[in-house]
């Protein structure tokens, strides 16, 4: 059985791009100032394209997959 997959959010890196929610709205909290919210996401079995799609769309590159 596959692990199930997880990203990790550096808040310090975030900059309230809001593109990982624009990708994966189900996935990502937001504060009101667009910030992400969470540095651990446990991440669904079948939402693995989708939480891909936002780890490539954080312009800082804040969000990882593991
Ligand atoms: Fe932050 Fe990147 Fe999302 S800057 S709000 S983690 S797109």
């Amino acid at each position: 059985m596959e692990k199930a997959m997880k990203v990790s959010i550096d808040l310090d890196k975030c900059a309230g791009h809001a593109r990982c929610f624009a990708a994966s709205p189900e996935l990502f909290d937001l504060d009101d100032d667009g910030y992400a919210l969470n540095a651990e996401i446990d991440i669904p079995a079948g939402r693995e394209a989708t939480a891909l799609e936002a780890v490539a769309a954080c312009p800082e590159r804040a969000i990882e997959n593991h």
